[in-house]
């Protein structure tokens, strides 16, 4: 298996960083992750554009987007990914121990990974902690994971293979790595950016292609009849139907909206990658 380090492609059992990068310590870097169907990557102008505005975010210089392109599509052939994922690493560079920054130069890895893909209905919990969608990292995709870490591993623990946050105010916000949509009265409403969540990728061209509202959603009403469906959405998880939040189950999951959600979905990807 190959993989990229600053451009250059190397034996992944033999490519190494340096131990003083910043992002290993303080999470100071950003990323992505980038679904590959039959060799293709798909979306990757989407998720170039959000590495850049996660670096904008983080005031670091964002890399250059035509060569990581070159790159992500290169690796994903020399690997032999049919189906699986790209993912691209961008760090501060090196540093000295503190939280300063160096000024270093910048490092960037793209490696990739087979399978991954999970589109089968779902439980998810909701954790007992907050996003705060008035941090300075609301919205941006950077190294420091290790909330959405702790979190999943508490839903693990209790039969959920995601988690979902509130925001602090209480508002439905996104999952640990994926965004959530809900149907209410038979409409199909999502978190609007206020609440903190991430621009997901797949979040976007559900809102784009399908029309659902962006809105402030109470999280309690996820375990009321109110709310009739949900659905997760994500570069892996595509248009994952709901069927439990904690106690609370879906019986008819996945429910009409979400199924038609998934078909445009299924149409959107075909489209995409035919481009
Ligand atoms: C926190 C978070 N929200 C939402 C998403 C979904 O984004 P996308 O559809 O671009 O994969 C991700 C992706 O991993 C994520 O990390």
């Amino acid at each position: 298996m190959l993989v990229y380090v600053d451009g250059e492609l190397l034996d992944s059992e033999l490519a190494s960083v340096s131990v003083f990068d910043h992002a290993l310590v303080t999470g100071d870097g950003a990323f992505e992750t980038v679904a590959v169907y039959g060799g293709e990557p798909f979306a990757l102008q989407r998720h170039l554009d959000r590495l850049e505005r996660t670096c904008t975010g983080m005031r670091l210089t964002p890399p250059d987007s035509s060569k990581l392109a070159v790159q992500v599509r290169d690796l994903a052939k020399r690997n032999a990914v049919l189906d699986g994922k790209v993912r691209i690493t961008y760090t501060a560079g090196n540093s000295g121990l503190g939280s300063g920054r160096s000024g270093g130069p910048t490092r960037t890895i793209i490696a990739t990974e087979a399978g991954g893909r999970s589109t089968e209905p779902t439980k998810v919990c909701l954790a007992p902690w907050p996003r705060n969608e008035r941090g300075v990292l609301a919205g941006l995709k950077t190294t420091s994971y290790a909330e959405n870490v702790i979190a999943l591993d508490w839903a693990k623990e209790r039969g959920g293979s995601e988690v979902i946050f509130e925001n602090l105010q209480g508002m439905l916000c996104e999952g640990s790595g994926s965004n959530i949509f809900v149907v209410i009265g038979g409409e199909l409403m999502t978190p609007s950016m206020r609440t903190g969540c991430l621009a997901g990728v797949t979040r976007d061209l559900i809102v784009e292609r399908v029309g659902a509202k962006e809105v402030e959603i109470p999280a309690a009403l996820l375990y009321t009849v109110e709310v009739e469906e949900a659905f997760l959405s994500s570069s892996l998880r595509e248009v994952q139907p709901i069927m439990a939040v904690d106690d609370r189950t879906f019986l008819n999951a996945p429910g009409p909206v979400t199924k038609r959600t998934a078909t445009t979905f299924a149409d959107i990807l075909v489209e995409e990658l035919r481009r």
